[in-house]
């Protein structure tokens, strides 16, 4: 019988692919990391039995179709990545396609990322750093760049999955007083029913959900309106669970004091609006990218596929 192939679209850490190695796949893969366009995934899938892909890549029902019936048929999709709303996890499961993903093994690594944001934006680091790097800084002025404690302040974190509950544990080391919005009761001290209620009770929120239908524009102009405007709003989990302009727009009125954002409504774009806000740190979807977290997703991807190929339910797998 012929190897398995598998599609890589993206070149990945260093050991990242070493589970296909060992299980003596084929791996086909570009030289470069060129981004495959939706054209070229459907024509690339065709021919192999797996693909692993990046959360930058649509996986759609037309890319499935085009899989599922093909010879050989496409049996399982990875995401390096914890999140999966790039790859349409219904049509995959109406077609017999597994899909795997990353959990476990970044919550810790994207937890640093979003408590590093929370701290940066409610200490204005990007702004002062900006202002010194410009060659604008005059000296010590004693109310220049005056930002808001962290320690000691109520942190309302919606979603409590492991990245939230990391969250939280870091927060403690701040004294932070922690409160949590799910939908269902955690039964941890500091769950709160209402995500509103929540809202208007935190110093600063950070966003811990899936993007999912429900989620779309969780954060909007409405639920702004509800944090108090010394409040610093922190979203490492996608970018359209938060309305950008609306933030924007709160930002530039002074009805919220600050942003962290690692993630954009329509990436790699970031709406001009936001850019200009004041008080924001932005940065380019880094939650996950350590050395070591990276490769370990990478592997889990690949340890997914080989499981899935051997007629095993990797432990990792959405559905399928
Ligand atoms: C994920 O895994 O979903 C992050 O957004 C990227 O690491």
């Amino acid at each position: 019988m012929p190897a398995a192939r598998v599609l890589v679209t993206r070149q990945l850490p260093d050991g990242g692919l070493a589970p296909l190695h060992a299980a003596g796949y084929e791996v086909v893969q570009r030289a470069d990391d060129t981004p495959f366009t939706p054209d070229e995934l459907r024509a690339a899938v065709v021919d192999v039995d797996a693909l692993v892909c990046v959360l930058a890549d649509r996986i759609d029902a037309e890319v499935l179709h085009a899989g599922a019936h093909a010879n050989p048929p496409l049996r399982v999709v990875s995401t390096v990545s914890v999140g999966h709303d790039n790859v349409d996890v219904a049509a995959a499961t109406a077609l017999g396609i597994a899909v795997c993903n990353t959990p476990g093994v970044l919550d810790d690594t994207t937890a640093d990322l979003a408590f590093l944001l929370l701290l940066a934006a409610a200490r204005r680091a990007s702004d002062a750093e900006a202002t010194l790097r410009g060659g604008d800084w005059t000296g010590f002025h004693i109310r220049d760049f005056l930002g808001t404690d962290v320690h000691g302040a109520t942190l309302g974190i919606v979603g409590y999955g492991r990245i939230g509950r990391a969250m939280a544990r870091r927060a403690d080391g701040f004294g932070m007083t922690v409160l949590h919005h799910t939908r269902h009761d955690t039964g941890v001290d500091g769950w709160v029913a209402d995500l509103d209620d929540l809202l208007a009770r935190a110093d600063a929120v950070t966003l811990h959900v899936p993007l999912t239908l429900d989620t779309t524009h969780l954060i909007d102009a409405r639920r702004l309106a509800l944090m108090p405007p010394h409040a610093v709003l922190v979203n490492t989990a996608r970018g359209p669970v938060v309305d950008e302009v609306a933030l924007a727009d709160a930002l530039e009125r002074g009805a919220l004091f600050g942003a962290g954002i690692d993630v954009y409504e329509r990436e790699p774009a970031v709406h001009p609006q936001l850019l200009a806000a004041p008080h924001t740190v932005l940065l380019p979807h880094i939650g996950s990218a350590t050395e070591q977290t990276r490769r370990r997703m990478a592997e889990l991807a690949c340890e997914g596929v080989v499981a899935v190929l051997a007629g095993e339910r990797p432990a990792n797998l959405v559905s399928g």
